[in-house]
């Protein structure tokens, strides 16, 4: 493009596909250049640099891991909302907790919950987990839940932390919980202590190394996956079934289709699906 600040060569846009690939495992078709452009022409401003060409050399060089976060934070996507495909917060509120709520009463299970949001980008989803969660337990029956929410991008985890979102955000939040877990001040908005502390927001790179010990109830990995190719999803999903309980509930975005290869998940509604081990055996 002739009105552009910096040349972008071909070779530049295929580095970058590179490294963001090996990073990040998101897979940047050439439709994404002209993103690319413009988020990585921010970087070359803030850095003071002259072109392409310098930022990759130092992207690539010894000293490169001081931007490597910001390289990174630049290249994900974070769309994100309170309440976004809210059929699987219905499956929540209606069958998994409801149901633990039942076996409970019955001692038949005990009131642990652990939740999964992985990939929470700025924290709108596992928010919108622990409203769900909140009105539906049983206020007085000392409930222990943890909502674990990770991400590889720095500066949303510290939206996450804070709590803290323009106003205009809250649109999809139902008035009475809007009442109950938000305060709002006009230009923003600031989720309730007793929701912040059920959740412990933490960096994790799905290409990583996991560094999680529990098994989960539900993991919702929503919109996520859709950035990476076939092979990295099949690996995903199949690290998820080992994380979840038995029956334990993946939920994933309605384009990630993927889920349905697997022979140990059943589908029990839109994008949403459950362990069951005896399909497995069943191959
Ligand atoms: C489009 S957002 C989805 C947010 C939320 N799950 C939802 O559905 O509203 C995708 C998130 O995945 C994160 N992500 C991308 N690659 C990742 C990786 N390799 N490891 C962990 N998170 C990653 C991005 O930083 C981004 O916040």
């Amino acid at each position: 493009m002739e009105d552009r600040q910096f040349k972008f060569r071909e070779s530049d846009f295929k580095l970058v596909r590179k490294l963001v690939y090996g990073r990040t495992g998101i897979d940047l078709n050439e439709n994404k250049q002209e993103m690319v452009y413009s988020r990585l022409s921010r970087r070359i401003r803030a850095l003071g640099m002259r072109s392409f060409t310098q930022y990759l050399a130092f992207l690539e060089s010894a000293n490169g891991d001081q931007e490597a976060g910001d390289f990174v934070n630049s290249m994900t996507t974070n769309l994100t909302r309170f309440f976004r495909e809210s059929h699987h917060f219905d499956y929540l509120r209606n069958d998994v907790l409801k149901h633990r709520v039942e076996q409970a009463r019955q001692k038949q299970r005990d009131k642990k919950i652990r939740i999964w949001s992985a990939g929470c980008s700025s924290g709108m989803e596992p928010y919108t987990i622990a409203m769900t969660v909140a009105a539906t337990l049983p206020a007085r029956e000392n409930w222990d839940v943890q909502i674990l929410a990770t991400d590889i991008d720095t500066n949303m985890l510290d939206t996450g932390k804070s709590g803290k979102y323009r106003s205009r955000d809250c649109e999809g939040i139902p008035a009475p919980l809007m009442k109950r877990f938000v305060i709002n001040d006009g230009d923003h908005i600031q989720m309730v202590d007793s929701l912040k502390q059920m959740i412990r927001f933490k960096y994790l790179n799905f290409m990583d190394e996991w560094p999680v010990k529990s098994k989960f109830d539900v993991i919702f990995c929503r919109n996520v996956m859709i950035y990476f190719d076939k092979k990295t999803q099949e690996r995903l999903v199949g690290k998820f079934v080992e994380l979840l309980q038995p029956h334990g509930v993946l939920f994933v975005g309605h384009a990630e289709a993927i889920v349905a290869n697997f022979s140990n998940l059943r589908n029990v509604g839109r994008s949403s699906f459950k362990v069951d081990r005896r399909l497995q055996e069943c191959g």
